[in-house]
């Protein structure tokens, strides 16, 4: 009999359009163990987990929850065999409370005479596991790091054994981050254990216990963390050693393109979300904003994108007033618009590449066979251009969006944007979701913008990533911007107190 708290033995997942997503997979899960799952961007992580909780069926392989065979249909059948999932992308109801999504599903009516009761199991929870949520706050309001505790705190509500997270920190500031990992060694302490899906190295060595990769849908290796250096886990991701080191070049910034004055935004709620920030941005330069998410620089770019009201003062874009204007009007001045979430923003996951790559292009001439006609010709062969150009890994053209791997999606995205030969760059996130290689590529491929000249904003909430490709770096705390400092003269700990408020 096995000893394992789960197993899989030979899962091969072959999806319907002949995707060969896992290949023979052998996976096991100790009792009260972290285990870091890692793999490039369609290495089969997603799929592998999607099996494991039920959600998809494998096309061969065996799953055993200790030592007992399981064919699970749907994840109710897993989460009654104790193993829940917290997916890639949240699955909440945004106008339901954190409560009322918690108990959902589960029977219980929220406003009902248990309500109380469940309130106070919920609580205790909370306070073992060092889960902070504001249980009546609808979760609409909610930042993506308090989702996420909900999405957790869901699963252990119905007391799992084992919790998947499918990139869970991919949208956490670190202090978020280290939140996480407490609770997760608090779960592991209570002899659980969790299947842990990351892109970040440091994170794995730092809080797993075992570590399996897979390469293009194989395990390609199986390590202790003790054991392991981040160059050996890239390499087993990558099959070739990846440069873990980006070297920037001091840059002649040119002429004004982004002025930004005393711009004020408000909030979904109503709060001055950006209150008053004023900076301006030139040709062949990098200005990075840091910042703890939720202290305006998703209202910043929303506003910058046209996707949010300017409450007042000014977005000059090449001389021209945009505050006003709709991203197909900004994009037309200049601007190419990296949303910080593609699912919800940057793509329409059902449509296909050609579809994603058109958007907002669809009334270009070079896409036109008549006045009124897409050419679908052209734009077939525009786009394998951009599949080319960018490395994207998909079957065809007509693929869904939604079955490219996470990773995949971003390329499109950022394809789709930087093909218009823009003049300013609004980068958000660029890399969140990204595998080692990927993010090598997409942070060059914004060092190379810069060199050609275009000015770029890097809003990210990956210091690292903010250091390492700024020329100058901003730090936004509650709707101001604290200071801007050129990145020769930053240090770590100077941004660390900017970003907590402290300005001396
Ligand atoms: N529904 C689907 N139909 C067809 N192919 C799919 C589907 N879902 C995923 N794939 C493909 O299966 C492979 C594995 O994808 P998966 O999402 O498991 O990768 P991943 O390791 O999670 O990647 P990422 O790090 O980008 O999230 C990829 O080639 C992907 O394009
Ligand atoms: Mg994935």
């Amino acid at each position: 009999m096995s000893t394992y708290l789960l197993q899989a033995k030979g899962v091969t997942k072959i999806y319907p359009d002949g995707t060969v997503a896992l290949k023979n997979v052998d996976f096991e899960l100790n009792h009260g163990e972290i285990h870091g799952l890692l793999g490039e961007n369609g290495a089969g992580k997603t799929t592998l987990t999607k099996i494991i909780y039920g959600i998809i069926r494998p096309t061969r392989g065996e799953i055993f929850v200790e030592g007992k065979n399981v064919s699970f249909r749907r994840p109710k059948d897993a989460l009654k065999s104790g193993i829940g999932m917290v997916q890639q992308h949240f699955a909440l109801v945004g106008s339901f409370t954190a409560f009322e999504n918690i108990v959902l599903g589960t029977g219980v009516n929220p406003r009902g005479k248990d309500a109380r009761l469940t309130r106070e199991e919920i609580m205790k929870i909370c306070e073992k596991t060092g889960l902070k949520v504001p249980l009546d706050e609808k979760v609409e309001n909610l930042s993506l790091g308090t989702r996420q505790r909900v999405e957790i705190l869901k699963m252990l509500y119905r007391n799992v054994k084992v919790l998947i997270l499918d990139e869970p920190t991919s949208s956490l500031t670190p202090n978020e981050t280290d939140e996480l990992f407490s609770t997760l060694i608090s779960l592991k302490e209570q002899g659980r254990s969790v299947i842990f899906i990351t892109h970040k190295l440091k994170e794995v060595m730092q809080v797993c216990d075992r570590i399996t990769v897979l390469r293009k849908g194989a395990v390609s290796g199986k390590i202790n963390a003790k054991d392991s250096t981040p160059n050996m886990l890239a390499k087993m991701m990558v099959g070739r050693d990846v440069e873990l080191v980006l070297t920037r070049r001091e840059s002649e910034p040119g002429e004004e393109i982004l002025k930004v004055e005393n711009l004020v935004v408000h909030d979904n709620m109503g709060r001055e979300a950006v209150r008053g920030v004023s900076f301006s941005l030139r040709r062949g330069e990098i200005l990075g904003i840091a910042g703890v998410e939720g202290n305006g620089q998703t209202e910043l770019a929303e506003a910058l994108s046209g996707i949010r009201k300017v409450s007042s003062g000014k977005i000059l874009l090449n001389k021209i007033d945009i505050s006003g204007l709709t991203p197909r009007e900004i994009r037309k001045v200049g601007a190419a618009l990296i949303p910080e979430d593609r699912t919800k923003t940057g793509l329409i996951l059902d449509m296909n590449l050609e579809e994603n790559i058109l958007l907002g292009k669809h009334r270009d001439r070079e896409f036109l066979a008549g006045s009124f006609t897409i050419s679908w010709t052209k734009v077939r062969n525009f786009v394998r251009k951009l599949v080319e150009r960018f490395s994207i890994v998909a079957p065809s053209t007509l693929t869904s969006v939604r079955s490219l791997s996470g990773g995949n999606q971003q390329k499109v995205v950022v394809s789709r944007e930087l093909s218009s030969e823009p003049t300013f760059v609004l980068a958000c996130q660029p890399t969140r979701g990204l595998d080692v290689s990927s993010t090598e590529y997409m942070r060059n491929l914004i060092l190379e913008m810069r060199s050609k000249g275009k000015a770029i904003l890097l809003i990210s909430a990956d210091l690292d990533e903010v250091l390492q490709l700024s020329d100058r770096v901003a730090v936004m705390f509650e709707g101001r911007i604290m200071d801007i400092i050129p990145s020769k003269n930053v240090t770590r700990e100077r941004i660390g107190l900017l970003m907590g408020g402290v300005s001396s």
